[in-house]
């Protein structure tokens, strides 16, 4: 059986299954991995759970746990209290116990949504991801980030509770909308940026979703396999596990600007990295070649280099940004592909050299 498995080691220590077909497969996973489970609270929205909810279910009671399915409504806005409490309420109404565990079914806003639920219903239930977008997968299942919106902003309350299994079936990205899967493409190319040159010319040489898709375990192992890495390295977001945020703080101010419909969060990160390429050869870290070769990769799987922003929503961002400390902000860039350097600047040279570049 094609079968890649990544091994985690932080909170109790959890693997990444990366198969084709998992889907149908899950229960025997599940039990292997939480064989005390008797009840899967299984969590998902309105898009996924007509096209994979049955199969997952099936699954799920042919081995013997009892299941129960919260459909939520498919977008971000499910990612709030209200949705927290709905969860909570409608758990421990079926009996949850500590030693259940919750499943999430989705994408990001499923996955963030319910595990926050996991980890605070009892004080902390099971948890397993299954993620089926690509940015879901490549990003947000693994590593333990949970979190709801608050009216003052997104993810600003969460917390860091790692899953017991993330279970990945690359057979569910054919249900993605190109914008989505494209979209995901922008932090699968992050990765290339900031760990693996190599990483980065095997996409180059991709231009295709069906390209793209020929060679998708690779792809989800090799993010996967760096993300692994970074974060068992610093669980807790206190150090290396900000590289992950190449391109997000100038993303965070197109997706800002676009009041969060305009531009996807691939497409603001995409521009973003462009971005902060330019701002690190400004800076001179930065190899004068690199924002051109990430503009060709990005350009070519159709995500945008460049997004016209107001200059107070660049100032909001790197002011608020949750990598910002006082005077001082800390900017991940690039010396050049493949090798990153984080690096703690004052805020008022970063946003002069940005209004210098925005002027030319
Ligand atoms: N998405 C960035 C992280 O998990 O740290």
């Amino acid at each position: 059986m094609d079968r890649d498995i990544l091994h985690v080691d932080a909170g109790g220590g959890y693997d990444i299954l990366i198969e084709p077909g998992v889907l149908d497969r899950a229960g025997a996973r599940i039990k292997a991995a939480l064989p005390k489970a008797k009840r899967l609270f299984v969590v998902t929205d309105s898009n996924v759970s007509p096209l994979y909810g049955p199969r997952l279910v099936a699954s799920l009671e042919t081995h013997g746990f009892e299941v129960h399915t919260r459909v939520i409504p498919a977008g971000e806005t499910s990612k709030c209290a209200a949705g927290l409490t709905d969860l909570w309420e409608w758990m421990t109404a079926h009996g949850i116990t500590r030693t259940d565990a919750v499943a999430a079914l989705g994408g990001g806003v499923t996955g963030d949504l319910a595990g926050f639920t996991a980890s605070t219903v009892l004080r902390g239930v099971g948890l397993v991801q299954i993620p089926t977008t690509l940015l879901s997968q490549v990003d947000s299942s693994v590593g333990g980030k949970t979190a709801i919106d608050l009216p003052t902003g997104k993810n600003l309350a969460g917390t860091f509770y790692q899953p017991h299994l993330v279970l990945m079936d690359p057979e569910t990205l054919a249900t993605l909308p190109d914008g989505d899967f494209m979209s995901g493409m922008a932090e699968v190319v992050k990765y290339g940026c900031i760990w693996d040159a190599a990483f980065f010319d095997f996409l180059a040489d991709r231009p295709s979703r069906p390209a793209l898709m020929g060679d998708i375990t690779h792809i989800l192992r090799t993010c996967c396999d760096i993300k692994r890495q970074v974060v068992d390295a610093d669980e807790h977001d206190t150090g290396l596990r900000m590289i992950l945020n190449f391109g997000h703080t100038l993303g965070h101010a197109y997706e800002l600007a676009g009041e969060y419909t305009k531009w996807s969060h691939g497409q603001a990160v995409a521009a973003g990295m462009v971005t902060a390429a330019r701002l690190g050869v400004e800076l001179g870290v930065t190899d004068p070649g690199v924002p051109c070769k990430i503009e060709s990769v990005l350009a070519s799987l159709g995500l945008p280099t460049h997004i016209d922003c107001d200059f107070e929503h660049i100032e909001k961002a790197v002011g608020i940004d949750k990598k910002s400390a006082g005077d001082s902000v800390t900017l991940i860039l690039l010396e050049k592909i493949g090798a990153v350097r984080p690096m703690k600047l004052p805020k008022s040279q970063v946003l002069e050299t940005l209004a210098g570049m925005n002027r030319r």
